[in-house]
């Protein structure tokens, strides 16, 4: 089959060439976009008297037939054509004759394919954000079950303060409902339609954009034909957003790999997300957890790699700019299967509420608790942090730790020590005192919980 673009020249391309130059193994996938796409062109054009409304009938009727051969199975994608837009308007062409050739009237390849990235990926934002609601939803049960489970909570990695598993779940949440944010508002300014922008100038034929956008679901359309065609600044967007929610997937996956080591035991991972060793018998590895925060690298490229091929391109279209597709699909494909295994793996995991409360009891993490305790009696804090510590340091050197420490130990310290020390720095106590609103707290961290919760209703 000659090229539809023959003409100017011969269109006698070389085969190295045509492979080097066709990008249809990778936007085939846009097959619907496309074939909807022209129907909504096809349609325009009829209503504005550009082609006649018979002919507009037949075009609908042809892609309409188009796609359900597709979808059936009935017509594979021809991969030796150039792109799926080639495709189609070449097997509509077949089947319709010169009827065929009237679909391309006012418009361009240009358009057409930033149409169909935009349709393509909007709907693959529904699916992100779907998927990431499951996560958020798996976060909430696991932090409701454990919004009493006393946990180590970290700086540098170093034991710092009591707080609960359920706190630092909905950490996460907090991000990921942020991540939510940012699809929206991305998918919004994607949502503006190229179509009619034509190859880059607008078109002499007396054509109706809004319409076009209406029935195909845009909230508007690009006011200048030159940058409808040019940027693709919402591919980088979107993956700007997934990137920053693997960022935030990986830390999670980094925790869980952590908690699941046999150093912690806080968790253990279903065996459904865990694989075994080749070599050695006792392994259970983490290897999906591990899998995100790999990914995550790569998420990073494709976004790296958008912006590196836009940086330097002139208006309008240049053919670089077909190398945005394999980087966002890649980019959404791979955020779409890592929702969709951290979301059950979370689900499914079990805590050992029993290792968490061992490793709080055992670093000292009430000992800014017992130095409130001395301020509250009358102590400025700086005596009372020095006391505290002292006992720490003798705690250390008995082997022990400060709620088993005798009270005459600590009235060697300071004689304002007494019996209700022990209830004031129960590691429940410490917990269920920080009240501060997004605190550690029972109560605060089910207001963030409900929160949550309601965010993901509406
Ligand atoms: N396959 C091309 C792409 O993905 C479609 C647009 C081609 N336009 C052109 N003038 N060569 O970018």
């Amino acid at each position: 089959m000659g090229k539809m673009w023959a003409g100017r020249t011969s269109g006698k391309t070389d085969k190295i060439a045509d492979d080097f130059n066709s990008s249809i193994r990778f936007d085939s996938r846009m097959y619907r976009q496309d074939i909807t796409g022209s129907m909504a062109h096809a349609a325009m054009l009829g209503s504005r008297g550009i082609i006649s409304k018979e002919d507009a009938d037949t075009l609908i009727d042809g892609l309409q037939m188009v796609l359900d051969d597709i979808e059936s199975g009935a017509l594979a994608v021809d991969m030796t054509c150039e792109d799926i837009h080639m495709f189609v308007e070449q097997e509509l062409t077949n089947r319709l004759g010169d009827v065929g050739k009237k679909l391309h009237t006012a418009r361009s390849r240009n358009d057409q394919v930033a149409l169909d990235i935009r349709m393509y990926l909007r709907e693959e934002i529904d699916t992100i954000e779907a998927l990431t609601k499951d996560v958020l939803e798996a976060l909430c049960d696991q932090a409701d079950t454990h919004k009493a489970s006393i946990m180590p909570g970290y700086t540098h990695l170093q034991r710092a303060q009591p707080i609960t598993f359920g706190h630092h779940l909905m950490a996460y949440a907090m991000m990921l409902l942020r991540d939510l944010d940012r699809l929206a508002d991305c998918r919004k300014r994607m949502n503006q339609s190229p179509i009619g922008c034509c190859a880059l100038a607008g078109t002499t034929y007396d054509t109706d954009r809004e319409m076009e956008a209406k029935s195909l679901q845009f909230d508007g359309i690009c006011l200048n034909s030159l940058d409808g065609v040019s940027d693709r600044d919402f591919c980088v967007e979107l993956m700007s957003a997934i990137s920053i929610l693997m960022m935030h997937m990986s830390r999670l996956s980094e925790e869980i790999i952590l908690w699941s080591s046999w150093e912690f035991r806080f968790v253990e991972l279903s065996d459904a997300y865990t694989t075994g060793s080749s070599i050695m018998p006792q392994k259970k590895n983490s290897d999906m957890a591990e899998l995100i925060r790999g990914k995550t690298g790569r998420v990073y490229g494709d976004l790296m790699g958008l912006l590196t091929t836009l940086k330097g391109l002139p208006l309008a279209y240049n053919k670089d700019m077909q190398e945005d597709k394999e980087g966002v699909f890649d980019a959404v494909d791979t955020v779409k299967m890592c929702l969709q295994v951290l979301a059950p793996m979370i689900a499914t995991m079990t805590v050992h509420t029993e290792n968490m409360k061992r490793a709080a009891q055992q670093g000292f993490i009430n000992a800014t608790d017992l130095a409130d305790y001395l301020v509250k009696k009358g102590l400025p804090f700086r005596s009372a942090y020095k006391i505290s510590g002292q006992l720490v340091a003798k705690c250390i050197q008995d082997h022990t730790v400060l709620e088993e420490l005798p009270l005459h130990v600590y009235k060697a310290y300071s004689d304002l020590f007494d019996e209700d020390l022990y209830e004031e720095i129960a590691l429940e106590t410490c917990v269920s005192k920080r009240i501060s609103q997004g605190g550690t707290s029972v109560p605060s961290v089910e207001a963030q919980i409900a929160y949550v919760r309601k965010e993901l209703t509406v």
